[in-house]
């Protein structure tokens, strides 16, 4: 048995958290759960947004399973997902953005990976403000180590996995320095994987080419702010948040988290879409190497999503979540 952190989260969180763990049960999946609250529901729990014992967990268990988490906005609340990134260094976000067979959305041919680096650039977290001159700097840091580590997790990844292209995608022409050193990191280390073509774009180039030419795109690396951006531009292209996971990887610790929000218009309701955590749970599975049951999710998820009588509200079925989860076991094989 392994045992992850589970992190159901705010508003539709526990809802498709329930789905998924049904499914995850019904797939054989040998796993136990640590369940911990966080965001929101950890704030009114024990006043704390983060507490130590959902950090302790993740740093016992080194797996976490998370769903949607409500930052409150306004001053002083920093974003918890960020937060979490930076505490266990994170670098690497990872989002698959493939075409659910069968789903109906603008492309049907897109398999592309993107890893955005986590905790640098404009996500530093350094702004100054000037209340005098009324005026807010943000600095975006790049450095040499950050950029070589999330870019080199790009060709890992590619190499591991029979991928050929990996696309080193930055605003070099106009960031000299900053956006400069992540394409020259991504030249060097070109290098050192002679098997892969990396070639590099200009990010509103990439924006363009993405929304024309998905399929021509294999591994995207990128730093924080454009990888933001781009991935839910690709999410976009197959059908948008409800069906995408992602994930958060640093050296020993990753957080698999359903990239949508709390959708706090349907909590409570039992409609929500359970895809993408659920997604987010076979990217988790494969991670520790629960190959046989990652596949036995995945084949029954898309035999569902391609049967429109099975899928729920916002994908045009009839069914609630956990109808989607009785139909995914069902066409479990
Ligand atoms: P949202 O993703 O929660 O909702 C946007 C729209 O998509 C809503 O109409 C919602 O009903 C729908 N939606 C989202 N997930 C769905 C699902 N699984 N099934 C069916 N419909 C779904 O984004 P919003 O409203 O901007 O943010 C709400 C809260 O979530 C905020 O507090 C925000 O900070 C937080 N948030 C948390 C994230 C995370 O924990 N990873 C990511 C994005 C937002």
């Amino acid at each position: 048995m392994t045992t992850i952190t589970l992190i159901p989260g705010d508003g539709i969180g526990p809802e498709i958290t329930d789905a998924v763990l049904e499914i995850l049960k019904a797939s054989g999946a040998e796993l136990d759960y640590d369940e911990q609250a966080a965001g929101l529901t950890a704030f009114r729990e024990v006043g704390d947004l983060i507490p130590k014992e959902l950090v302790d967990s993740i740093a016992e268990h080194k797996i976490a399973l998370k769903g949607p988490l409500t930052t409150p906005v306004g001053e002083g609340f920093k974003s918890i997902n960020v937060t979490l990134r930076q505490m266990f260094d994170l670098y690497q976000n990872i989002r698959p953005c493939r075409s659910v067979p069968g789903l109906k959305t603008r492309f049907d041919n897109v398999d592309l990976v993107l890893f955005r680096e986590n905790t640098e650039g404009l996500y530093s977290g350094f702004e100054i403000w000037d209340e005098r001159r009324q005026i807010a700097d943000a600095m975006a840091r790049i450095s040499r180590e950050g950029s070589e580590k999330i870019i080199r997790a790009a060709c890992d990844y590619a190499k591991a996995n029979g991928r050929k292209r990996v696309t080193v995608v930055h605003k070099a022409n106009i960031l000299k320095k900053s956006s400069g050193l992540f394409l020259q990191v991504g030249r060097e280390v070109a290098e050192e994987y002679p098997d892969l073509e990396i070639d590099d774009r200009i990010i509103d180039n990439m924006c363009m080419q993405m929304v024309m030419y998905p399929e021509r795109y294999d591994v995207v690396v990128t730093t924080n702010l454009f990888g933001d951006i781009l991935s839910d531009l690709c999410a976009g292209l197959i059908g948008g948040l409800g069906v995408i996971p992602g994930a958060n990887i640093g050296d020993d610790i990753a957080i698999f988290e359903a990239v949508h929000g709390s959708a706090p218009d349907i909590a409570g309701l039992g409609i929500a879409n359970p895809s993408a955590l659920l997604q987010s749970a076979i990217m988790m599975l494969r991670h520790l190497k629960m190959i046989e049951a990652a596949d036995r999710v995945e084949n029954a998820l898309f035999k569902t999503l391609s049967n429109p009588e099975q899928v729920t509200k916002d994908l045009g079925g009839n069914n609630d979540t956990m109808a989607f989860a009785a139909n995914v076991i069902s066409n479990m094989e």
